[in-house]
């Protein structure tokens, strides 16, 4: 089934999420084939291996590292990275790390301004312009992440549990796993009892979120092999509306 931006923004509004495996993704978001695949993907993932260690883990932690973009989006205009600023969750959205401005490193300027990521950018905004049907200048922040796993630790990817990211929409997009068990993705609409639950396990199975009716979180994940780590990296866009 080849489904069109319309279907993918409706299927938001109606579950107020949607799970896209890698293949179409690829293909919405990348439809001449020319930035999720060959070398510019591959560049883009092995940017991973070179992020750095989250030090405000109020948990103790040191299983998370991670990189930091903003962005802002004219309406119907360009996506252009912003100046280097902190990262802000409220206690409300965050109560383990949330409260306090966080500095994290930059993401690399051949990364953030990249084609990989700019595809990314640009087919998470026309969905989620769809999916409300207004087109805002949009605050956007990127965040590399990889979480870690040891035989002697477990990696929280969501050591907050389930929670809201306190934007608009969000995107989570695998960009790989190695060697770990674990990383199941559990969603709760709209406050109902209950949890649809996937697993993000190929290199661009994405989840696009209404963040303002859907609450996330992802399990633990454990080395497969306990004689050498594993790891799990994403990419996470989060689109807020102008404050
Ligand atoms: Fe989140």
């Amino acid at each position: 089934m080849m489904r069109t931006r319309e279907d993918i923004a409706r299927t938001i509004r109606q579950d107020g999420y949607v799970s896209l495996p890698a293949a179409e993704t690829r293909r919405f978001f990348d439809s001449d084939g020319t930035a999720l695949g060959g070398e510019p993907w591959r560049a883009f993932a092995e940017s991973w291996g070179d992020l750095r260690p989250d030090t405000y883990m109020a948990d103790g932690g040191r299983y998370r590292q991670r990189r930091h973009a903003t962005y802002a989006a004219t309406p119907g205009g360009e996506i252009l990275r912003g100046a280097h600023r902190p990262h802000f969750q409220a206690l409300q959205h965050n109560p383990l790390n949330g409260g306090l401005e966080r500095w994290f490193e930059p993401v690399a300027a051949q990364v953030g301004d990249g084609a990989p990521m700019m595809r990314l950018l640009a087919g998470a905004r026309e969905v989620f312009e769809a999916s409300c049907g207004e087109a805002v200048p949009w605050h956007i922040e990127a965040h590399q992440f990889r979480i870690e796993a040891r035989p002697d630790a477990v990696g929280k990817p969501t050591p907050e549990g389930m929670h809201r990211d306190g934007v608009a929409f969000v995107l989570v997009t695998l960009i790989g796993r190695e060697n770990v068990a674990g990383g199941v993705t559990g969603i709760r609409v709209d406050g109902r009892d209950g949890e649809a639950s996937f697993t993000l396990e190929e290199p661009l199975d994405t989840v696009l979120l209404d963040d303002t009716r859907v609450w996330h979180g992802v399990t633990p994940i454990s080395p497969i092999d306990p004689a050498r780590p594993g790891h799990r990296d994403v990419l996470v866009l989060t689109f807020a509306r102008p404050r």
